[in-house]
């Protein structure tokens, strides 16, 4: 496989797009998972969330190939009690998507607005931006396995028309309870790496409370169920932060798991935010 300019291209042109329309300040990765499941619920005042199971489901999956088994447990989530009292009517329950013999798992937070509604991870404006870094290693999104912590869309108070408008991180208790469901998609695609997404996709792997801010454990590796474990920043942060430094870090970590997967990098690759 080889890097293509286009790919390259369109990774500097949706990151450069996405910042020039950025009328947002640069904010810090969020501090998702400092804040207590207590607190974070109080900050949502009249929120009533069905409450999470302290005993994680147990995923058994059938014997079969990828697919069979990738689609049996597909059936187990999207049927799953507890994700049906918590995604909202109409909306979907979301499953990872992709390779079932990817090389990379990319793995994020939760569902957002357009994921909830397609029933896709990473389909919204940061996942735009996710594609473009896949292009970037010279991957098309369809061989890489993209997955999230956890499976629906973290509820919060509706505005107007019942419209959710404003997304949480998950609490440590809800992503306790997807983690099998995470756990088992890595079962069956047995990745070389795992790429985790942000705080939040990082404290569920590394486990809450083990480091402080993502610049703290990213680009150097860890392990999660006996993988090789790349943390790196959220695509979102890129999107809000205006520094070429958080932009130029990511690429370095993604440059380091093309070369744990011995991926072809090529000279404009290594240099591309130099
Ligand atoms: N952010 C995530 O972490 N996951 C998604 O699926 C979409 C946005």
């Amino acid at each position: 496989m080889t890097v293509t300019d286009e790919g390259l291209g369109q990774l500097r042109a949706a990151v450069n797009a996405s910042l020039a329309e950025s009328t947002e300040p640069p904010t810090a990765e969020p501090a998702a998972l400092t804040v207590s499941p207590v607190a974070r619920r109080a900050a949502v005042p009249g929120m009533a969330i069905a409450p999470i199971p302290g005993e994680p489901p147990e995923v058994i999956l059938p014997e079969g190939d990828r697919a069979t088994r990738w689609a049996a447990l597909r059936d187990l989530v999207l049927n799953h009690p507890v994700c049906q009292a918590h995604v909202r009517p109409g909306k979907k329950i979301v499953l990872g998507v992709g390779s079932l013999h990817a090389q990379i798992f990319f793995c994020g937070e939760a569902p957002g607005a357009d994921e909830e509604v397609q029933g896709e991870p990473f389909v919204g404006a940061a996942g735009q931006l996710l594609t473009r870094m896949i292009q970037g290693m010279g991957l098309k999104r369809e061989q890489v396995y993209i997955g999230n912590i956890m499976n629906w869309r973290p509820e919060m108070v509706a505005g107007a028309g019942g419209v959710q408008v404003d997304n949480r991180p998950p609490t440590p208790e809800e992503m306790n309870f997807c983690l099998p469901f995470l756990r088992a998609q890595l079962q069956i695609v047995q990745p070389q790496v795992i790429v985790a997404l942000g705080k939040t996709a990082a404290e569920g792997l590394l486990g809450p409370g083990t480091f402080k801010a993502v610049g703290d454990v990213r680009g150097r590796w860890h392990t999660f169920a006996g993988v090789p474990l790349m943390v790196s920043y959220h695509p979102s942060y890129i999107l809000r932060s205006q520094s070429n430094s958080s932009k130029r870090a990511i690429w370095e970590d993604l440059l380091k798991v093309m070369e744990r997967v011995t991926l072809p990098i090529s000279e404009k690759q290594r240099n591309y935010f130099h």
